[in-house]
């Protein structure tokens, strides 16, 4: 039988044997509420407190800057519909590209239908964001410009230093999506310029059903959830203390282990391109990017004579992408292939006028996974 091989880590990533021991305390005996005054709320409260300093650590922020939210999307929805009502008052306009997973992209579409008004950047044929149509999109009503880090389905990192600078001259907050970045690259807020930015723990060895949001202090994008004062009344709901004590140790070993796995990645990614190219696939034409990427053919054959495309029970598990990606669309897709009505105004990169559907293999640290390695590698 053939062993099923994983090579979806964008999708999602197994738990580090070290998260899982630090989780185990909270699994099989410290149940407390963190909020509760009593004795037992005492270590969970510690414990998250010790999460949000390891969060902070590995974005290079104060503590007080990081809020725990259920995840990516969750983050990405807190981020921009937040700042949008905060800042309504001042403008409607944000700007965002044609490339963001559906949890930035669709909370836009959301945003739309009630007032606001938003620019779609596109992506050029290597997938990235050029600062410059960053700056000719901005208007006197721009409150938020919102662009990923590192792309979902190709990898490809954006000039975020570069669109930063441009923000701060504007004095426009700056949002960025760093949920496929986030122990890979450096994702250090000061550095990059950012004002917030969102992580899923799914991503980086931690538990599913928990992320993070930075925000910088002072900014007070309006509350999202609203009930008891969790989160320093930010962020009701009683703590999820697995999943962020959990986040935390994997920011910990993230950051510890950033130049390491950098290099692993790297090693893993090229090895994987040469043995797809080999086997007649076409990688995408992105060359800034930090994980293996999507190719460009159908039914990519594979070593035990199937088919790629139907690799969901045994060989290669790699995922087909979100819709509207210019770098995923199919020509028949009618939300994108260049067509009118489109968000990219049907500027998007050249790829989809290919029309071939594509296909995402991507690697991390194959070591920490027990299914098989693949026979590309
Ligand atoms: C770039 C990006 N943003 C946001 C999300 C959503 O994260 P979650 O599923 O943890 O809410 C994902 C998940 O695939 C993602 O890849």
């Amino acid at each position: 039988m053939v062993k099923p091989i994983y090579l979806d880590y964008n999708g999602t990533t197994p738990h580090d044997p070290e998260v899982i021991e630090a989780i185990r305390p909270f699994l099989e005996g410290a149940f407390g509420n963190p909020s509760s005054a009593h004795w037992y709320g005492i270590q969970p409260k510690k414990a998250v407190e010790t999460a949000r300093r390891q969060v902070a650590g590995m974005l290079n922020c104060s503590a007080g800057e990081i809020i725990f939210t259920s995840g990516g999307t969750e983050s990405n929805n807190h981020a921009i519909r937040g700042m949008a009502r905060w800042l309504q008052d001042k403008g409607n306009h944000i700007i965002t590209s044609s490339f963001e997973h559906p949890a930035v992209f669709e909370v836009c579409g959301y945003l739309a239908r009630n007032g606001f008004e938003i620019t779609y950047l596109p992506v050029g044929e290597e997938g990235l964001v050029d600062p410059a149509d960053v700056a000719k999109a901005i208007r006197p009503s721009t409150i938020l410009i919102s662009i990923m880090h590192a792309n979902n389905e190709v990898g490809t990192v954006q000039p975020l230093k570069a669109i930063s600078h441009i923000a701060r001259k504007q004095g426009i907050a700056l949002h960025t999506d760093a949920a496929q970045s986030v122990g890979k690259i450096p994702a250090d807020v000061r550095q990059l310029g950012v004002d917030l930015l969102s992580i899923a723990g799914q991503k980086v060895y931690a538990p599913k059903g928990v992320g993070a949001l930075y925000v910088r202090s002072l900014l007070e994008p309006e509350n999202f959830c609203h009930g008891a004062g969790q989160e320093t009344g930010r962020r009701a709901g009683t703590e999820n203390i697995m999943g962020i004590v959990g986040l935390g140790k994997a920011c910990e070993l993230a950051q510890r282990d950033l130049e390491k796995n950098m290099a692993h990645m790297k090693f893993l990614r090229d090895r994987l391109h040469q043995g797809l190219q080999r086997s007649g696939g076409q990688p995408h034409p992105g060359r800034n990017r930090p994980r293996g990427g999507g190719f460009r053919r159908r039914g990519l054959p594979c070593r035990h004579g199937g088919a790629v495309s139907r690799s969901d029970s045994h060989g290669p598990s790699g995922s087909v992408g979100q819709r509207h990606n210019p770098f995923q669309c199919r020509q028949d897709d009618n939300r994108c292939g260049n067509r009118q009505g489109h968000p990219c105004g049907g500027r998007c990169g050249s790829p989809a006028k290919t029309g071939l559907m594509k296909k995402r293999f991507t690697c991390y640290d194959l070591r920490k996974h027990p299914s098989g390695i693949s026979p590309w590698l």
